[in-house]
């Protein structure tokens, strides 16, 4: 079958990454007899350097008549990059900010998984770790702290700013059925993270929760304080199946989540609307530090894609093939800088897509 591709390669290590899962997707095409027509789209930096502003109407018309859309990473050094010298809605993070809401992209999924190969990449100890732990985080990606009125302002001689935290029910209704609806194909359990005992934001995400887990009587339902949450995640990783959280939580946690795995830089995420689309991207940022040196890892990206194979297009199959060759490349001892260990073979960023490729069955 035919697939519209939309493909933001963005900025840094973006590129490079967004190649290797590109291979693996053609050789995917081949193997399994699909046709995936790829779409150039601008988006981040590279937007700003072009067209000068990190988001154009074009790159969302693209997106939008793409059936799904790969990305990379976008951003730089803050320090050094003039795209930092700009205003904040004219930088490369409000082009991601500002595509997840032009498309709708309210559910964020970001599986953290621990692979058994990478187990001493992993800073947890052996007793913690047990045989391992597998959660998926669903962040709500369209509202709250993100998308909410701010503003900067001399109030009393003082400089003076505000971020407003505003979700209504409606929003919080439909991440809660995604995330339910995710459990009841996994273990079966909801940990709806929040900060109930002080915020009234949170007080309503709690109330709209248990009413969505009234039509879940088999899935088991906690909640669970943020700052607790955090301390959880190093302290007992197992017991977390779905992870169901606002933005900004969301944002936090799943960073602090895919550490404990060992590697950033093994972890995919789907973004999804309320129809098939979605747009997939690894979940660490661009590296700009390691940008055009071919050390990246690609697998992050080479594992969105699976995502997109499967949530997007069905192609179950297809998305186990690569799934399996991610783990076959790690039994057989390769690895990138970012997750080598003694005794395993260090390879590069187009190296690792090739390898990737030989094992697609
Ligand atoms: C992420 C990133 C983005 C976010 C930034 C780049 C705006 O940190 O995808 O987690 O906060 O959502
Ligand atoms: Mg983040």
């Amino acid at each position: 079958m035919g697939y519209k591709i939309g493909v933001i390669k963005g900025d840094g290590i973006g590129p490079e990454i967004v190649t290797e899962a590109v291979k693996v997707l053609d050789h995917i095409a081949l193997k399994y007899g699909h046709q995936f027509d790829y779409t150039k789209i601008l988006m981040g930096g590279c937007s700003i350097d072009a067209c000068g502003v990190p988001l154009t109407e074009e790159a969302i018309t693209a997106a939008k008549a793409s059936d799904a859309v790969l990305m990379g990473s976008i951003g730089g050094d803050a320090k050094t990059s003039p795209w930092y010298q700009l205003p904040p809605e004219k930088r490369p993070e409000a082009g991601l900010l500002g595509i997840r809401k032009a498309l709708n992209l309210f559910a964020n999924l970001r599986p953290a998984n621990l692979y058994k190969e990478l187990k001493e990449a992993c800073p947890l100890r052996d007793d913690i770790i047990g045989d391992g732990f597998d959660m998926m985080i669903m962040r709500e990606l369209t509202g709250g702290l993100y998308f909410g009125a701010r503003k900067t302002e001399e109030i009393d001689g003082k400089m003076t700013a505000v971020d407003t935290l505003i979700y209504n029910e409606d929003e919080i209704r439909r991440i809660a059925i995604r995330a339910f609806d995710t459990a009841a194909k996994r273990r079966k359990k909801v940990t709806s993270v929040d900060k109930a005992n002080v915020l009234d934001s949170s007080r309503l995400w709690r109330k709209i929760v248990e009413e969505v887990a009234k039509d879940y009587p088999d899935i088991t339902l906690e909640h669970m304080l943020v700052d607790n949450a955090a301390m959880q995640i190093v302290k007992n990783p197992r017991q977390f199946d779905v992870i169901l959280t606002e933005n900004m939580f969301g944002d936090i946690l799943s960073d602090e989540a895919s550490m404990v795995t060992g590697s950033i830089g093994m972890l995919a995420s789907a973004s999804l609307n309320d129809s098939k689309f979605g747009l997939y991207e690894p979940s660490h940022g661009s590296a700009p530090d390691i940008a055009g040196q071919d050390i990246a890892n690609p697998i992050a990206t080479v594992l969105s894609a699976s995502m997109m194979l499967r949530y997007s297009f069905d192609l179950d199959k297809e998305a186990d093939a690569i799934d399996a060759a991610v783990k076959q490349v790690l039994t057989d001892g390769y690895r990138t800088g970012d997750i080598m260990s003694e005794g395993c073979t260090k390879v590069g960023c187009s190296r690792m897509g090739d390898l990737l490729v030989e094992r697609i069955r």
